[in-house]
């Protein structure tokens, strides 16, 4: 058992209450971002005088010597130490002698720890932000292949209107591009320097909290000491926000199990992204997807974990905030591995076109547009609502689609329809009469397609 403290106890810590106590386990994750911002520290210290240019570059040659030995594998993180903290600066004091003891001169584990995490979050957030941006280039691609794909547009899951490949797929672009802009939000507002606030109250010291927010490329210091240790807000932003990806994520998955079901065969994944029956020979399953569905369970997990841990906390630390780190990173673990095997999926998955017109023709897609030819020569529309409707009850007892329909069958239901009337229903009309901006149609696909391309060049 290796601790920081111990001067004021005169009984070893009970076995079971140091294993209880101890972060080690996980929190050997930021070792790297914990001897930066060591560095950091130690490098203002020097330049206000509180060590000597020669204490300052001896502590840095050992942080630097124990980021290597970690790196290359000579030097293990042991589960001997209680924290990251400990492991580096008892790491420190074994490589450079007394020196080392002079690390945490003003600096407070809690500080640091607010550091440390902070840290690791904004690299994570744009490692989170570049795998969106790799989903955005797959969905912009297939949006470009499959402007002319027809496909039925569903309300309730019933086929409602027809739309194409690309459309619907613009949607998910939509729900993607706004969930990276809430990473750089976050990124934004949470890019504050903790150090220097100590324990909760700042330091006697004169540290330059200036200087060392700029070493570690913050936009500044944090302006309160007691909220600087216990701020976990940018932690539960970050759960929201993958909580909200991961709910787009799943709500795709969906779509694809569906598509991928024998009785839609919209698409066919490819082998390398399913995976077979142990018994029912037949069997591709789309595994992969529902694994996606399921782990966003967790996702959301961690945020109502969070969000109740931190309620009822007084100011400023308590070891509760220590539950912090565990959820935080399985959620990024989580959120960045179904981002990258769901790019992977969906890169992958071929699209049936055939199926998905098919479908689209059958299931009166067409009865708006029909109803909108009767209104176009005259007919109100509350009207024109009901004579399709009575053609729709007609189609499903002779089992016909509107399209089938010969005109004096058309004609039995109302006279005003003609000849004509099989153009402005076909699938190609339908889609492509609909070209206000945002809707189906190529011409103004090909419009937001131009603005999605130009939003992910300039990013
Ligand atoms: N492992 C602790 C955490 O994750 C580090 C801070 C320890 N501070 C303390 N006062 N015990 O929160």
């Amino acid at each position: 058992m290796a601790q920081l403290w111990g001067g004021r106890f005169t009984k070893e810590t009970d076995k079971l209450v140091y294993d209880f106590n101890a972060s080690i386990s996980f929190d050997k994750r930021f070792y790297a971002q914990d001897i930066r911002g060591s560095i950091a520290h130690v490098t203002m210290l020097a330049r206000q005088k509180i060590l000597t240019e020669e204490e300052k570059n001896q502590i840095i040659e050992g942080l630097n010597g124990i980021r290597e030995d970690v790196e290359n594998g000579t030097l293990l993180i042991t589960e001997e130490y209680e924290d990251i903290h400990s492991f580096v600066e008892a790491n420190l004091i074994g490589r450079i002698g007394d020196v080392g003891k002079k690390l945490h001169t003003g600096r407070s584990r809690n500080d640091q720890v607010a550091l440390d995490m902070k840290l690791y979050t904004r690299d994570e957030i744009l490692e989170l932000d570049g795998l969106l941006k790799g989903l955005l280039e797959v969905l912009l691609k297939l949006m470009k292949e499959h402007t002319e794909t027809y496909m039925p547009g569903f309300t309730h899951l019933q086929k409602a209107q027809p739309v194409t490949l690309a459309h619907h797929l613009g949607a998910y672009f939509e729900m993607f591009r706004r969930d990276r802009s809430r990473m750089k939000d976050i990124y934004r507002r949470m890019n504050t320097c903790p150090l220097g606030a100590g324990a909760l109250a700042g330091t006697t010291y004169p540290l330059d909290r200036e200087y060392t927010a700029e070493l570690l490329e913050f936009d500044g210091p944090t302006l309160n000491s007691m909220d600087s240790v216990s701020d976990r807000d940018y932690l539960i932003e970050l759960l929201s926000a993958m909580s909200t990806v991961m709910m787009h994520l799943s709500r795709f998955s969906e779509e694809v199990i569906i598509w991928n079901s024998n009785e839609y065969q919209f698409v066919e994944l490819d082998d390398a992204y399913s995976t077979g029956s142990s018994i029912m020979p037949q069997k591709k399953n789309p595994d992969i997807a529902e694994l996606v569905r399921g782990k966003t369970g967790r996702v959301y997990g961690a945020l109502m974990s969070l969000l109740t841990a931190m309620k009822g906390i007084p100011l400023a630390y308590n070891k509760d905030m220590q539950e912090d780190k565990e959820q935080v990173f399985d959620a990024i673990d989580t959120t960045k591995g179904c981002l990258a095997l769901f790019t992977g999926m969906l890169d992958t998955m071929k699209f049936r076109r055939e199926k998905m017109a098919d479908s689209a023709k059958n299931g009166f897609t067409n009865a708006t547009d029909a109803a909108d030819y009767l209104v176009n020569h005259g007919v109100p529309f509350r009207d024109a609502h009901g004579i399709v409707g009575q053609l729709v009850l007609s189609c499903i007892e002779k089992d016909k689609a509107l399209d089938d329909l010969t005109l004096e069958e058309y004609k039995a239901v109302s006279t005003v329809f003609e000849e004509d009337i099989y153009e402005a229903i076909s699938m190609k009309t339908c889609v492509e009469m609909r070209n206000v901006i945002g809707a189906p149609g190529k011409a103004a696909m090909e419009k937001v397609i131009a603005q999605e391309e130009a939003y992910l060049a300039a990013e």
